[in-house]
């Protein structure tokens, strides 16, 4: 194997007023199936992301539901991290670019870029609202188009027309906000002089991200670059510059930095040292991105961190945006779906699937055909993978005692043309071409069903019963291959298989080792046919603004359930619950419910316990809570470890879970009764 990289990788990062939807899992997922393939192969490489806290659109969500930016960014947090957690996206840190950290580097970034000469300020003016008493940014005014005169349209371009304008220029504009008439004020804006870049750029655009990116990028360069407003006047919800008061960061001056911040946040929870990640000449950097956000990653980025002194990403992989059915996702049609609504429906390692099968490398947009995932999801996963698992462990443990031989000797064959296929598979991955790997696999699903139905193991079983465990054997070997090859894209299924197989977590080198000679579990669910009215539902939950909802009564209440039978007291103080301190929590990689938690009871000596409440909980929710835990249940030993207590929890009648904390003062070891 090739030596071992150290790899960070970053997702933009999603704002914080809106819900993960379809279109963002383009990238998450696909972000996600690259890191998970470089740690199948032994690299250290961290998935870096966080939500995108700042600017006037936050402002005003929060002020429009009456809370503080501050709530709202809390929600959305919580919110993001559960359908990322849901959709098996797994992250190194999921931080906020509204955190100290993140100031501390954008002061640090502003003053190189101040002291180096590179900021020059000009008074501009632009549209201002006396009613709200804030500068509307351009998608916060409305008018009539300068050009085609379409009513209506935002402040920066018209959709009819496709006209670009300064919003001054807008005919009657109005405030988005209150709809009143704006006034023209001028103020003092700080400007980064990205021209004073210009040859940096022009020599480093090239070798950093996809020629076609590349080269639409060059044309920007005929003419001097254009000085970036990185300035906003109060009120605004970000970080105020140093030493211009009422002067704020524009959010996308403190966005990207915000990756540095979370990375940071990442190196302290870890006790690591950023520099040997970052800057550290041999550690890699990439950021994934839509192509809707190249300017900012590929042109002011690169500028602000070479000015600053820390080294650039090494690529910017660009990828493109999801259509569905062959179209803009839309809230009429139902397409605008959000992570949550597909969830609620559909299980998520369909999505994931389907995803890989579109996805390959390039800008390209990504279209999702509801019939056409219906068709993939069925045929290749369930009816050509899935069904060579279940069919083979079904048939080796009804006729055969669940037992593998070894593999006979044509489908030894099929194995080995099966394995010979990794470097390219490894090749695609690397080269995020999802496609080319799903076309592999389904060339293996395609042999190995041809296999299967030749030898008719249902038919050889009642004259050869041991040349039939063979024929399984082999089968459930090519099975075992695919699962392997699909473990980046499809986790919770290969942790699945890993239990069948009773196999430790498959990393790449596993593809090597034979099943063989050894009991295979009784086939448990791995995956089932999408029906098309479950598609039907996800469509029709997601279609808004046809039908007025009528205010609908809360549904009634569930019955709590009976009490049980009554114990005295004795019995209940032989339960020793103590306070507790979660150290730390984590995923665990082939348990869906539970997280594994490190906890401090007061000892000095911390204690790991296994706790059901993935679902309701982000683990780095939980770290510092103080929490109530059972200390004196006997330790029980689980596939993933020891178990050593257990931590409070309470239950609704809906199945939602809800940890049990004592009042602030409490410390750990304190006796709970
Ligand atoms: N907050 C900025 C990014 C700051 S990064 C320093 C932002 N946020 S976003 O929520 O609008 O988008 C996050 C990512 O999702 C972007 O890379 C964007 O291109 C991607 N996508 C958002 N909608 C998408 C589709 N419909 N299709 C594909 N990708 C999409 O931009
Ligand atoms: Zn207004």
């Amino acid at each position: 194997m090739s030596e071992k990289r150290r790899i960070v990788v970053t997702s933009a990062l999603p704002y914080a007023n809106g819900d993960i939807h379809i279109g963002h899992l383009v990238e998450y997922l696909q972000t996600d199936f690259w890191v998970r393939f470089q740690k199948m192969c032994g690299h250290e490489c961290l998935y870096i992301c966080a939500d995108d806290t700042h600017g006037t659109p936050i402002m005003i969500r929060a002020h429009n539901e009456g809370i503080t930016p501050e709530e709202l960014i809390a929600r959305s947090h919580a919110e993001h991290l559960r359908d990322f957690t849901d959709f098996e996206v797994e992250f190194s840190h999921y931080g906020s670019t509204n955190c100290q950290e993140n100031r501390e580097f954008c002061n640090y970034i502003f003053k190189k870029m101040e002291d180096g000469g590179h900021i020059s300020s000009k008074m501009i003016p632009q549209l201002y609202c006396e009613h709200d008493k804030m500068f509307l940014p351009d998608r916060f005014v409305r008018g009539g188009c300068p050009s085609c005169g379409a009513a209506g349209q935002y402040g920066d371009s018209c959709d009819s027309c496709s006209a670009t304008y300064p919003a001054e220029e807008l005919k009657d504009p109005t405030c988005a906000i209150c709809g009143r008439q704006p006034v023209t004020r001028s103020s003092e804006h700080l400007f980064f002089d990205l021209d004073h870049y210009r040859n940096y750029l022009q020599q480093w655009i090239p070798g950093h991200t996809a020629r076609d990116v590349a080269n639409k990028l060059l044309e920007w360069f005929g003419e001097p670059l254009r000085s970036w407003d990185i300035s906003r006047d109060a009120p605004y919800f970000g970080f105020e510059i140093p030493g211009h008061p009422g002067k704020f960061f524009y959010v996308w001056v403190d966005a990207p930095i915000g990756y540095m911040a979370s990375l940071e946040n990442w190196c302290k929870a870890n006790s690591e040292d950023f520099a040997n990640w970052w800057n550290n000449p041999k550690a890699e950097l990439y950021h994934f991105i839509g192509k809707d956000i190249v300017r900012f990653h590929c042109l002011f980025w690169p500028a602000m961190l070479h000015c600053s002194g820390f080294k650039g990403p090494d690529q910017v992989f660009v990828h493109g945006f999801l259509t569905v059915n062959g179209e803009k996702m839309s809230k009429s049609k139902g397409t605008f779906i959000s992570a949550r609504t597909f969830l609620d429906h559909v299980e998520a390692q369909y999505l994931r699937f389907y995803y890989a099968c579109k996805l390959n490398g390039t800008t390209d947009d990504v279209d999702l055909n509801l019939d056409d995932f219906i068709g993939r999801v069925n045929s290749d996963l369930v009816g050509k993978i899935t069904n060579l698992a279940s069919r083979g462990a079904q048939m080796l443990h009804k006729n055969l005692d669940g037992r593998a031989s070894t593999p006979d000797p044509s489908g030894a064959e099929l194995i080995n043309l099966a394995r010979s296929r990794a470097n390219a598979i490894a090749e695609a991955y690397e080269q995020r071409d999802f496609s080319r790997v799903m076309v592999e696999i389904r060339d293996i699903a395609d042999q190995a069903n041809q296999y299967f139905d030749t030898q008719a193991p249902w038919k050889l079983v009642k004259t050869d019963p041991e040349a039939t465990r063979a024929v399984l054997t082999s089968t459930l070997n090519l099975f075992r291959i695919m699962a392997i090859y699909l473990k980046p894209v499809l986790p919770l299924y290969a942790a699945r298989v890993e239990e069948l197989f009773g196999d430790a977590p498959y990393t790449w080198d596993d593809l090597n080792t034979t099943f063989e000679s050894r009991p295979v579990a009784p086939y448990s669910y791995l995956a089932k046919r999408v029906e098309r009215a479950q598609v039907e539902r996800v469509v029709e939950a997601s279609k808004s603004g046809t039908a007025p909802s009528a205010p609908t009564a809360p549904p009634p209440a569930k019955p709590p359930a009976p009490v049980k039978e009554t114990i005295d007291i004795d019995t209940f103080s032989k339960v020793d619950l103590r306070v507790a301190k979660v150290i730390s929590a984590e995923l665990v990689e082939g348990a869906d419910k539970l997280l594994r938690l490190s906890i401090d009871l007061g000892t000095g000596q911390p204690r790991q316990i296994f706790a059901g409440i993935r679902k309701a909980y982000a683990p780095e929710s939980l770290v510092g809570r103080s929490i109530v835990v059972v200390a004196n249940l006997a330790p029980r030993k689980m596939r993933f470890g020891l178990s050593e207590g257990m931590a409070l929890a309470a239950a609704s009648r809906d199945g939602d879970l809800f940890v049990i904390s004592p009042d602030s003062g409490a410390s750990p070891g304190d006796t709970v009764a």
